[in-house]
């Protein structure tokens, strides 16, 4: 493996939602270094921003202020052109829901994004069919989305996210919507990537994908937060009052009643 030297450097990231008359801060001043070759895994709670990172990284959104540079590509002064083809050379993105194209077989999802790449048709057939053998499998090729199981779906949108040979894979919650085998089954898959000199960044809920992380990010309320900081918020379930709290409760409620 190459030395690793930083692939993607984010700086002071701001990305703020207008809703009406309330602003979202969905990243709230991000500062990350994530090395070449790593397999970075960002956890957080729900609405903590980790979609929204990967959204900007992927060039999938814009930035409101603040800057990502991936491999001294700047984002934010790219025009649409240059994001475009950004995306389609450097980025390789997975989500929860597969995103397949139901109307096309196994086949033609994997050797669709090549159209814009400008190969012949049968040199995408024979990538794409490398790629399914890739990922397990040949033999479903021909099979449509509602043909295939979850993980098998979440296979063909790993095979396509190889597509253009990107140097970066970014999974949003990959295996959020797979039973536990075939959420394992992506995790080696995508550790397989990483091993095989891709930078991955991959959000996720589930415990088992730190075990294939060499650096984990952790993100509260749009900041990053160190692992200790990010613990101790997370022994602190609202939805679980301890006992003090309930019997004050019940006291306010009884003295709330006689009055
Ligand atoms: N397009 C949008 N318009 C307005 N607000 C948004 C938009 N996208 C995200 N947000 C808000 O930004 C915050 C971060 O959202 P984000 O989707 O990044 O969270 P997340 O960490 O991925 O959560 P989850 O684990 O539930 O997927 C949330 O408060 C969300 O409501
Ligand atoms: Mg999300």
């Amino acid at each position: 493996m190459t030395e690793n030297h930083t692939f993607i450097q984010i700086r002071d990231l701001h990305k703020t939602f207008v809703m009406g008359r309330n602003i979202v801060r969905a990243l709230d001043g991000v500062d990350l270094d994530i090395p070449a070759n790593s397999f970075t895994v960002v956890m957080g709670p729900s609405g903590s921003g980790k979609s929204t990172l990967l959204y900007l990284l992927g060039g999938l959104d814009r930035v409101t202020s603040g800057s990502i540079r991936v491999d001294g590509q700047k984002l934010e002064t790219m025009d649409e052109n240059a994001l475009a083809v950004y995306r389609r050379r450097e980025v390789g993105f997975i989500f929860q829901s597969f995103n397949l194209v139901s109307s096309m077989s196994a086949l033609e999802n994997v050797s669709f994004p090549m159209r814009f790449a400008g190969i012949s048709g049968l040199a995408r057939r024979k990538r794409a069919a490398a790629l399914l053998k890739q990922v397990g499998l040949e033999n479903r090729a021909r099979h449509k989305p509602t043909e295939l199981s979850g993980g098998q779906q979440q296979r063909v949108a790993v095979a396509r996210a190889l597509v253009n040979n990107p140097r970066m894979i970014l999974a949003d919650e990959p295996t959020g919507n797979l039973d536990t085998g075939s959420g394992y089954a992506i995790m080696q898959l995508l550790s397989e990537l990483h091993r095989g000199g891709r930078t991955v960044v991959v959000v996720s809920h589930d415990i088992r994908m730190s075990h294939f992380a060499t650096h984990m990010v952790y993100l509260l309320d749009g900041k990053t937060v160190s692992e200790a900081e990010y613990q101790a918020a997370s022994e602190f379930n609202p939805f679980e009052t301890p006992a003090e709290a309930r019997s004050e409760t019940k006291a306010d409620t009884k003295a709330e009643i006689k009055s």
